[in-house]
């Protein structure tokens, strides 16, 4: 039987790198995967392919309507739908593959299949996927559960893998629907919202909030729902869905005291839960959450020796970045005894145009707290290097302790916030304070001056407004 120091199973942003980082350590390590692609939900069917078809769907607006004012007439555009799906297919394809040649080259052993956990310290892996070989019980010293998240499902909207579907039908919609209904003003509704309103789709989202983007810095969010109605998308909120049927070719969604809404593509877009079934966890006493997730200690350990878990199958935001961090810290533990993930600046970022960005602490999680903070905003407006992109929408914010003037969080709705951002995270990573941002020197003209200026602006000696 294979023995191993270490199995990762699954092979998303969480699972490869923790894989990758513990061989770098010296550790033989093996990946079980069920997919034959590698990358897990991330690379195949979430963040990668949905950022091609951001990016494609802009330049095709772009093209449509933004060219000209600056005096570039390209006549009439047109769109091939099918060769934007093959150039995503193929962003897709040099990404899945990279992370194989990465196992390569730090000798990661793959292995595909199911991976269920029979007993501490033993695998045993389910044939599946192309010319996978029949089960095959593997051992190792230690186990890292890197299963990530699938879609949570809705009563009453079951999805069918065509008009009822989740994001990853969204990424492949054979035409563009005509009207989509989105379920779920998150990060899904809003970036695939944005793409197929681009592409000319009517799209109307549906809420059960009475906000868009739950858990981010209110004022954002506001100033967010004003510009994406402007661009046209259409809000429903404080809007309950209690169901959807497919009728023909139409989908009828009922909504708890409105009519129902007709359209021709449903789209379910309201969180994902973690990824536990078939693992075995029953096997071996894995201690759940009431929310279906692992238990884990700040180490990463399971209620289980030798069972260690991170990404979305454990607490904390299900993002791809704070997964990779976790996979890093669990192989370094391993290896070292020591590893470390700091929570307090993970950011989050919504790509869709302009770009949401946030790390932190909210306003409101700061009020909540009872913390006295300073705030400083600075528009885009009054940016250069904004009016010249013509990219004007927008603010930065940032909030920093009343006494000490330690950076507590900062957030940016505007262009390119999701790059602005990583100052940001560095900033608090290394315990800035707004003034150490606002006597850095920002090169002129960039869009970073304005995180610049708004860190002046808590002081209130902001110089360009
Ligand atoms: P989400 O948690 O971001 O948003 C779900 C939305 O659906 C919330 O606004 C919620 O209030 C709403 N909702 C829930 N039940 C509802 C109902 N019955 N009717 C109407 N609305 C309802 O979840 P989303 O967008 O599905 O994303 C899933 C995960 O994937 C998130 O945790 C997110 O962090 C991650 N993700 C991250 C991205 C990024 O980093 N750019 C991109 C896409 C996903």
């Amino acid at each position: 039987m294979p023995k191993h120091d270490v199995i990762v199973i699954g092979a998303g942003p969480g699972g490869y790198v923790a894989a990758i980082r513990a061989a770098q350590l010296g550790l033989d390590v093996a990946s079980v995967e069920k997919e034959d692609a590698l990358g897990g939900t991330c690379v195949r069917v979430g963040c990668i392919p949905s950022k091609a078809l951001l990016e494609s769907s802009h330049r095709y607006q772009e093209a449509r309507e933004g060219f000209a004012g600056h005096g570039v007439n390209i006549g009439e555009v047109s769109l091939d739908l099918g060769a934007m799906m093959a150039r995503k297919d193929k962003v897709v394809k040099s990404n899945t593959d990279g992370v194989a040649y990465l196992y390569k080259k730090n000798k990661v052993t793959r292995y595909r299949g199911l991976a269920e956990i029979t007993a501490p310290g033993k695998v045993t892996i389910h044939a599946s996927g192309h010319g996978a070989a029949g089960d095959q019980t593997v051992e190792a010293h230690h186990i890292v559960i890197a299963t990530g998240s699938s879609v949570a499902t809705l009563r009453g909207v079951e999805p069918d893998g065509d008009r009822i579907g989740t994001s990853t039908e969204a990424l492949a919609y054979p035409e563009v629907p005509e009207h989509l209904v989105v379920i779920g003003a998150g990060y899904i509704g809003l970036e695939l919202g944005s793409v197929w309103q681009r592409l000319g789709s009517r799209v109307t989202v549906l809420e059960y909030l009475d906000r868009i983007l739950p858990g981010m810095d209110a004022e954002l969010a506001r100033d967010a729902l004003g510009i994406f109605k402007k661009q046209g998308l259409q809000f429903h909120l404080g809007a309950k869905v209690t169901g959807a049927r497919v009728e023909g070719a139409e989908v009828v969604v009922e909504v708890e005291g409105k009519d129902p809404f007709r359209c021709d593509r449903l789209l379910l877009a309201t969180g994902r839960r973690p990824n536990t079934d078939g693992l075995g966890l029953e096997n071996v006493g894995v201690a759940l959450d009431e929310r279906g997730r692992v238990v884990v200690d700040e180490q990463f350990r399971t209620s289980v020796k030798g069972i260690y878990a991170i990404g979305d199958v454990i607490r904390g935001p299900m993002l791809a970045h704070k997964a990779e961090e976790e996979g890093v810290a669990v192989a370094e533990i391993l290896a070292t005894g020591h590893g470390h993930v700091h929570y307090d600046a993970v950011p989050g970022i919504v790509y869709t145009e302009p770009e949401i960005a946030t790390v932190g602490k909210t306003e409101e999680e700061l009020a909540q707290a009872g913390v006295a903070y300073a705030k400083g905003v600075f528009p885009y407006q009054a940016n250069g290097r904004a009016r010249a992109l013509g990219a004007t929408d927008g603010k930065v914010k940032v909030l920093a302790d009343a006494k000490t003037d330690r950076i507590l969080g900062v957030h940016i709705i505007g262009a390119r916030a999701g790059d602005l951002i990583a100052e940001a995270v560095a900033a608090i990573s290394f315990g800035a304070s707004s003034v150490d941002l606002a006597r850095t020197i920002h090169a002129h003209p960039t869009l970073s001056e304005i995180l610049k200026e708004a860190a002046l602006a808590v002081d209130k000696r902001a110089i360009h407004i």
